[in-house]
Parts: C-alpha cells; structure tokens; sequence
C-alpha cells in the first residue's frame, strides 16, 4: 500500500479523488494541513497545521449504491475499536457519521464516490480526527467537540493512523463479504441514542420515536407510533 504525506495540501479527500485513477484499493493520503478541508454537507472542515489527523483511504470495490450507508457505518465501527484498543473509553456513535467522546464530537467521516465506475465503485473515505485542539480554533467551531490531548493516553498521530489503517482494510473487507451482519452488534453497542426519544428531521417532515439503532442495511430503526420503521436519511436528534 502506497502513503501519499503531505505538510500542505487542499484536501486529502480532494488529492485521492483526482488521482482514483492510478491508485489502488489500502493507498491513501495524509496531510498536517488542510486549506480546503471539508465536512459534510458541504461545509467546511477546519484544518490547523500538525494539530490533528486528516486522512483519505482510496478502496475500489463491486458494492452496489444501496450498500453505501452501510459503509460509512463500517467506518465509525472501525475507529472505535482502534481507540478502544488504545485504551479510550467513554466514545460514542452517531449514526450515520461522527464518532463522540465524551458526549462530544471527537472524529467525523466523509464518504464521497469517483466518477469513473466502470472496475466498481471507486470511494474516498475521509477520516478527520481531533488530537490536540488549539484554543484559538475550538473558539470557532459551531458544535461542542472533543480531543484526545486531555485523555493522558501517550499514542501518537502516526501509531493511530497505521492501527486506523489495518483496522479499516480488515473491516471493508469483512463488510464486502458479509454485510453488516458483524457491525450491527458494534455499532449498536456505541450508538449513543439507544432506547432514547429521539426525531428525525428529514425536511419537511419531522418522525419522532424510541431509537433502537441499525438493521441489516444500515437504516436507523424507530418505534413510531405507527410501529417499528426503518429509515434511510435525515438528521437524528434527541428530544427535550
Ligand atoms: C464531517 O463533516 O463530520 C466529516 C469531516 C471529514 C473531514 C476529513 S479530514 C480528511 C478528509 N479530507 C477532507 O477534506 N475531509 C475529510
């Protein structure tokens, strides 16, 4: 596999997106530096110099478009368990993308699709993880947020990202051969609104209900009053 490092870049995601073409499945990109970083929903993703991890894995893969949210799922599984294994406790996730200490966001996924679709889907899987938050930053951002600086856990940039790799390439592969079947139990464990009242804005129409987590294709479950229902989109949150 193939590390592309740079101190400044516009976006790692951007970088591995316009180079799909000559890389191959485990290559991918890490920058200290991101100009143009970016989050979902087309926002921006505040990137400060060596402060944090951004990186894109490149994988080209036969998953047809309906198993896709099922992939950023695999993602979140994967980056808990590589900081259990460092020993942080207290995480938590929030379907579909963020990954949460604390009760904060600590880590965010952003999942984008190549244009050339003809040896399979090619994906970008940015990760972007907050390590040591600067002060002058974390007064700018709009969410309450979480690093690993105060944790007292000694692990460095480079040991999370090799640990984050080998466990990502693992988990894909165990997605790609059978579903969510492994990740439904993982993610369920760490979801943070279990058995929680929660809604689910999914403009214009808002569903309330108890949360009981993911099924087999990714869909966030809720007992509505109408009963037990599936759903594939939307912005959860808890009710007060
Ligand atoms: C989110 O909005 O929660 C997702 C944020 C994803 C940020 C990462 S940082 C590395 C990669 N490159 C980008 O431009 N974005 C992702």
């Amino acid at each position: 596999k193939r590390c592309f490092y740079f101190d400044e870049i516009d976006s790692t995601n951007a970088f591995v997106m316009g180079h799909a073409a000559e890389l191959a499945s485990g290559d991918f990109c890490v920058a200290e530096y991101q100009s143009q970083g970016r989050g979902r929903r087309g926002r921006a993703w505040q990137s400060p110099y060596g402060h944090h991890l951004y990186t894109s894995l490149f994988w080209r893969s036969q998953l047809a478009p309906q198993q896709l949210m099922g992939l950023s799922l695999v993602v979140g599984c994967a980056l808990v368990k590589v900081l259990q294994d460092f020993g942080v406790t207290e995480l938590g996730l929030k379907w579909p993308n963020d990954i949460y200490l604390e009760g904060r966001k600590l880590a965010g996924v952003l999942v984008e699709l190549g244009q050339n679709q003809t040896q399979g889907v090619e994906l970008v899987i940015g990760i972007g993880l907050n390590m040591n938050m600067p002060a002058t930053q974390g007064n700018q951002i709009d969410q309450p947020w979480s690093d690993l600086s105060h944790l007292d856990k000694s692990m460095s940039k480079t040991q999370l990202l090799i640990a984050l790799h080998k466990q990502l390439t693992c988990d894909l592969r165990e997605f790609e051969a059978n579903g969510l079947a492994s990740f439904i139990e993982r993610w369920n464990q760490a979801d943070l609104f279990m058995q929680k009242q929660v809604k689910l804005l999914m403009a214009p129409n808002e569903v309330h209900g108890v949360y009981h987590g993911i099924d087999n294709q990714g869909a966030v479950v809720l007992e509505t009053e109408a009963g037990m229902k599936s759903f594939i989109g939307g912005e959860i949150t808890l009710r007060s």
